[in-house]
C-alpha cells in the first residue's frame, strides 16, 4: 500500500481527499519541490529545502512547520520500503482551502501539504547516452525562478517536443536560450562551460548549482552567461540537468547535430564526476 503525507499525517494514498476549494486546484496557487533519494540519503536536501523556503516567501505562503520537510521525507521513504532503492519525493504546498476569490484567504488558512514518493525508474534514457531536444519560444511567465505548480506552459511545450520525437523542449526568450521545460541546459564551447545565469527566466536548479561546483573542482572554466540561439552553430557539446535525470548529454538540437553526435568529453567528465560524488556520499 502506498503511503503519502497529507497535512501532518501519513495516510494510504488512496484515502487522501483534497477539497475542490483548494487554491492549488482553483488557481495553481502553490509551489512544489522534488528531491532524489539514493539508497540512503536525499541528494543535497539543504539546497532543496532552501529553494522551497524561498519559493514560499516569494509567493507569501506561511507554513510554520516548513523545516519538517526533510524529516517526513525520510519517514515516507521508510514507510514505503524504499530505503534501499532510488526514489523521488514530490512535495506540493498550496495556499490552502478557501472560497474562490483572487485575494488571499482572510483570515489566513493553513496551507495544504501533500507529499508522495515513487521509486525512480530510468526513463529509458541510459545515463550518459544522448538525447535530442527541440527549441521553442519561451511561452512561460516572468517568474520562472519560482517552482510554481502552474506548469501548463511547460507541459504543453514538453508534449509538443514529445510528439515530434524529441526528449526535451528548450526555451528561447528574446533570442537567448534559457532552460528546458523540466531541466537546465549547459553548453561547451572550446572547453568552457556556459549556462544561463540565475534570473527570473530560469529555475535555479539544484543540479545546475552542483554541476557548477563540480566543474570548478575539475578545473573547467564555467561562465554563467546566456547563449544566443544564433550562436548554436559554434557549440561543441551540450547537456541538460535535473534532479531525476542528473546529467544527460544532448546530441541534437532541432536539426543541428551537436559535436559529432556523441556525448562529448567535458560532458562525460562532468557526468562521471557527478556519479563519483554520489558514490562518495554513499560512503
Ligand atoms: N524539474 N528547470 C525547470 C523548469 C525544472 O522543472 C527543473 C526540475 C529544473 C532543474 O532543477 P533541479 O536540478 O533542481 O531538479 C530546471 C523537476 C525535476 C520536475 O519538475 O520534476
Amino acid at each position: 500500500m502506498e503511503i503519502a503525507y497529507f497535512n501532518g499525517k501519513f495516510l494510504p494514498k488512496d484515502e487522501i481527499k483534497i477539497s475542490p476549494d483548494d487554491r492549488g486546484f482553483l488557481f495553481a496557487d502553490g509551489i512544489y519541490e522534488v528531491m532524489k533519494w539514493y539508497e540512503g540519503f536525499f541528494y543535497d536536501k539543504e539546497s532543496h529545502l532552501a529553494r522551497m523556503k524561498r519559493g514560499l516567501r516569494e509567493i507569501r505562503i506561511n507554513w510554520p512547520e516548513e523545516d519538517t520537510f526533510p524529516i517526513f521525507a525520510n519517514e515516507l521513504i521508510n514507510r514505503n520500503r524504499l530505503s534501499d532503492s532510488q526514489a523521488l519525493i514530490y512535495l506540493q504546498v498550496t495556499r490552502g482551502v478557501a472560497p474562490r476569490t483572487h485575494s488571499f484567504p482572510d483570515p489566513e488558512v493553513n496551507p495544504t501539504i501533500y507529499a508522495f514518493v515513487k521509486e525512480f525508474r530510468s526513463t529509458g534514457i541510459v545515463p550518459g547516452s544522448g538525447v535530442k531536444v527541440m527549441l521553442k519560444e519561451d511561452i512561460r511567465w516572468s517568474r520562472c525562478d519560482i517552482k510554481s505548480v502552474a506548469l501548463l506552459a511547460n507541459i504543453l511545450s514538453f508534449q509538443e517536443a514529445h510528439e515530434k520525437g524529441f526528449n526535451e523542449c528548450i526555451f528561447v526568450r528574446n533570442g537567448m536560450i534559457t532552460e528546458g521545460s523540466r531541466s537546465n541546459i549547459f553548453f561547451v564551447i572550446d572547453g568552457t562551460l556556459y549556462t544561463h545565469p540565475e534570473s527570473e527566466h530560469i529555475l535555479s536548479g539544484v543540479t545546475r548549482k552542483n554541476i557548477l561546483r563540480i566543474a570548478k573542482e575539475a578545473g573547467i572554466t564555467a561562465k554563467e552567461e546566456p547563449l544566443p540561439e544564433k550562436k548554436l552553430g559554434i557549440i561543441h557539446e551540450a547537456f541538460i540537468t535535473n534532479t531525476s535525470a542528473e546529467v544527460t548529454p544532448v546530441i541534437a538540437i532541432n536539426k543541428l547535430t551537436v559535436g559529432n553526435g556523441m556525448p562529448g568529453p567535458v560532458t562525460m567528465l562532468i557526468h562521471k564526476s557527478f556519479n563519483a560524488g554520489i558514490i562518495a556520499l554513499k560512503g
